[in-house]
């Protein structure tokens, strides 16, 4: 390795951001990296990064800085709402759709936006809350482009989405961490920089969600989520089912959570990339030798990251990522989220309208969010979480699992950046009494209307699910198997959806 490489460095914003290109040097005489500049992540170039999905945030972080608001307005204000680029010939009364604000106790002045759809179906289905990852970003690009409950078309109106996951489920969306989205806090002290922070806000949010939505608080309760929430899904599970141990607030009907293209056990998912690239053909075997000695280096800086917090997690951060960065160098253009797909310049999605829509002043007086800025991903939350990114989430889930609680983890079978096979690998190796039984299961087809749309393994509450052609955004690859894995899951049926054929154990 060369000793001094102003080297381009890629860093990954899940779900969303694509390249944010930066420069580090590894000394040669003491092996440690070096950031090449305080300001290690050049906010123009992270710019230039959201700009790669079409997006344009107004600002860094969410401060609601031309917003009054007082620190002694109600805990939670919320509304309903209709959005007003809907068809007409519903009310508002009956759509049951809800947006607000609820103030965050362990914080000095942030508040967390959300929105609530309450199902299509029966008002008894499950209660679900759906984490968008980045981290940073908004769970609105969820709502829009993938499970909920309308589609923005290019003309921005809305259209309803067949395949909604309100059609299941009474369905919540949060921004987090708060700075993201319409979530704002005017003092710094309220950033997070960990899962403890990110889990506590969202247990206190749920707590103060439930207190206004008492008739919900017996229904069944799932968390999901995407990508970077591969980190918060197991924190903040872990953090519900210990409240309910604790009798700490209002008990939550707790039973499951799934995690979608996530990044959780970073030690395995990284030493998946080469495998998986080698695998698809995105890579040939030389490269796949050259790259394959970077992962030693990666190993071991993840373990001196595990116990100890700090910069050793984001010297890990840099080490491994390096792996994914050279595979990036040979794949080109390709895009990562969806390696059949090819990015157009920086351009790898385009969710503008999103942006367009919200900042619509009929669209915020109906969400009343009034002037509040809208920032779709943040940059300054990604950066404030990077020392979160390495850390091992994986270790939580064994305890929940013994205690009954369902994990289903699914991935889309043509996303690189958290692809399946790194997603198999944790699943695999994660040390709990159904570890033995879950290896020996049979592998088999996840069947929807007939058709094989995913391979299926399970033993008991633990299921892993390869998503048919799906790329990172599952539920907006394939929408309808998306809101049918969620169905039978929650029902325990996802295993007996339709009849199945064993094929080949794994
Ligand atoms: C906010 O409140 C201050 C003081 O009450 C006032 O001067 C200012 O005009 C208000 N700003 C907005 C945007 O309403
Ligand atoms: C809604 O679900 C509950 C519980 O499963 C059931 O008893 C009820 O009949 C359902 N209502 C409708 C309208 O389907
Ligand atoms: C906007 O586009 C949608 C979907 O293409 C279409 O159904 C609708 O009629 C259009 N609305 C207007 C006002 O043009």
């Amino acid at each position: 390795m060369a000793s001094t490489f102003p080297h381009t460095f890629s860093f990954l914003l899940l779900l969303l951001l694509p390249f944010l290109s930066s420069s580090y040097h590894l000394n040669p005489t003491t092996d440690q990296l070096h950031l090449s500049s305080p300001a290690f992540i050049p906010k123009l170039q992270a710019e230039k990064l959201i700009r790669g999905l079409n997006l344009f945030p107004n600002d860094e972080i969410n401060t609601a800085a031309h917003h009054n608001y007082s620190l002694d307005a109600p805990k939670l204000v919320e509304k309903r709402f209709k959005m007003p680029y809907l068809a007409a010939g519903t009310t508002v009364e009956e759509l049951g759709h809800h947006a607000g604000y609820y103030r965050l106790p362990r914080s000095q002045a942030a508040r967390m936006f959300y929105l609530f759809f309450e199902s299509r179906t029966n008002k008894s289905d499950p209660v679900v809350i759906w984490l968008t990852g980045g981290p940073g970003c908004s769970s609105e690009l969820a709502v829009f482009y993938e499970n909920g409950p309308f589609h923005i078309a290019n003309n921005l109106s809305l259209t309803w989405n067949d395949h909604g996951w309100d059609k299941a489920s009474n369905l919540l969306y949060v921004d987090q961490p708060v700075g993201t989205g319409f979530s704002y806090t005017s003092d710094d002290r309220d950033i997070r920089h960990d899962e403890e922070g990110v889990s506590n806000d969202l247990y206190d949010f749920l707590q103060g969600f439930f207190a206004q939505h008492p008739q919900f608080a017996k229904n069944d309760f799932y968390i999901t989520g995407e990508s970077y929430a591969g980190h918060y899904i197991p924190a903040f599970a872990s953090r519900v089912h210990k409240g309910n141990k604790d009798k700490e607030g209002i008990p939550i009907n707790f039973k499951g959570f799934a995690i979608g293209n996530g990044l959780t056990n970073p030690e395995f998912q990284y030493k998946a990339y080469t495998d998986y690239a080698l695998q698809m053909g995105l890579i040939k075997k030389p490269d796949y030798d050259r790259i394959t000695q970077s992962i030693p280096a990666c190993e071991q800086a993840i373990k001196t990251c595990g116990p100890a917090g700090g910069q050793p997690c984001l010297d890990a951060y840099m080490v491994c990522n390096d792996i994914f960065s050279k595979i990036m160098r040979i794949v080109g253009d390709k895009n990562y989220y969806d390696i059949r797909k090819q990015c157009v310049g920086d351009l790898c999605y385009d969710f503008s309208n999103m942006e367009t829509f919200l900042n619509k002043k009929l669209v915020r007086d109906a969400l009343g969010v009034g002037d509040i800025d809208f920032v779709s991903c943040s940059s300054t939350v990604y950066e404030a979480m990077l020392m979160d990114w390495m850390r091992n989430l994986e270790v939580g889930i064994p305890a929940l699992l013994e205690d009954g609680i369902k994990v289903l983890v699914y991935a889309g079978e043509y996303d690189l950046i958290c692809n399946w096979l790194g997603n198999s690998n944790w699943v695999h190796a994660m040390e709990w009494s159904g570890q033995k039984a879950f290896g020996a299961s049979s592998t088999i087809p996840f069947k929807v209307g007939g058709a094989e749309a995913g391979l299926l393994k399970s033993h008991g509450p633990l299921s892993f699910l390869k998503v048919h052609d799906a790329g990172h955004m599952v539920p907006m690859d394939q929408p309808k198997a998306a809101l049918e894995m969620l169905t039978n899951w929650m029902q325990g049926k996802l295993a007996m959806a339709e009849p199945s054929e064993t094929i080949s154990p794994k």
